[in-house]
């Protein structure tokens, strides 16, 4: 069967979101890892973004991997959602089965709408917003030190948290990884990855705005 015809099929569908899911996994790493950075003060965070803007070779094929990963993930949940859509379930049995399988599919489209409006929000704000002293670092500063922008995130990172704790061990199913002994340590592990995912990019909005809270209220 050729590549286009197994992308036609469900399954194709299933791998391919379970392999483009898993590579925004390691992407919100690698970002997680960058973004961490502010922790270290500005000089740190500015030269860790000034040297990315020195490697165009880099991240400019980076970034069109990124958007071809999203087009395919994005395009098959579409998909797929509209071919569970149309299928009709036939009995009670399956009706029970599917509509467990069902719910799940529904959160995770839900919560990835969610997740592609934030995305877009994000870079405006971010990639593609003012830089008002050419510095990155008070940009994403001066977000977080309004409630509503770190409301935003906490909410936003809260959605995209649960669409990972599913996500990661799902993609482990549709890649036909199915075993008594491992399954239980690969949903284990989509907990712990979701929660360090939650709790490392939650913390920079909080660490911000504590931060400045504190240093406006002792000045
Ligand atoms: C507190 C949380 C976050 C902070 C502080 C943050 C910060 C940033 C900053 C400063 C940039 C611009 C980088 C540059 O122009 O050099 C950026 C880009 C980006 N962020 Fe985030 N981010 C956060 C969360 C997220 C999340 C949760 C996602 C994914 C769902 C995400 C996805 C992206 C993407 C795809 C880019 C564009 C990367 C590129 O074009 O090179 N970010 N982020």
């Amino acid at each position: 069967m050729g590549n286009k015809k197994f992308l036609s099929t469900s399954v194709g569908k299933k791998v391919a979101m379970a392999i483009t899911g898993q590579c925004f996994c390691a992407f919100l790493v690698v970002h997680l890892a960058g973004n961490l950075t502010l922790f270290l003060g500005q000089k740190q965070f500015d030269m860790y973004a000034g040297q990315l803007e020195k490697l165009p070779m880099l991240v400019y094929p980076a970034e069109a991997v990124l958007i071809l990963l999203a087009l395919f993930h994005i395009g098959a949940a579409l998909k797929l959602t509209l071919e569970n859509k149309s299928a009709r379930p036939v009995g009670y049995a399956v009706y029970k089965s599917k509509a467990a399988g069902d719910w799940a599919s529904s959160k995770m489209f839900i919560t990835g709408v969610f997740i592609l409006g934030f995305l877009v929000l994000h870079l405006i704000q971010f990639k593609f917003g003012e830089r008002p002293d050419g510095s990155l670092y008070n940009t994403v500063f001066s977000a977080f030190t309004q409630p509503l922008w770190v409301g935003v995130y906490v909410a936003f990172i809260a959605i995209l948290s649960t669409h990972l704790s599913h996500g990661f061990q799902s993609a482990f199913q549709s890649l036909g990884i199915n075993h008594p002994k491992y399954t239980p340590i690969i949903k284990k592990t989509s907990y712990v990855y979701a929660f360090v995912m939650w709790a490392g990019y939650t913390s920079i909005p909080l660490w911000i705005f504590i931060n400045d809270f504190v240093a406006r209220s002792s000045s």
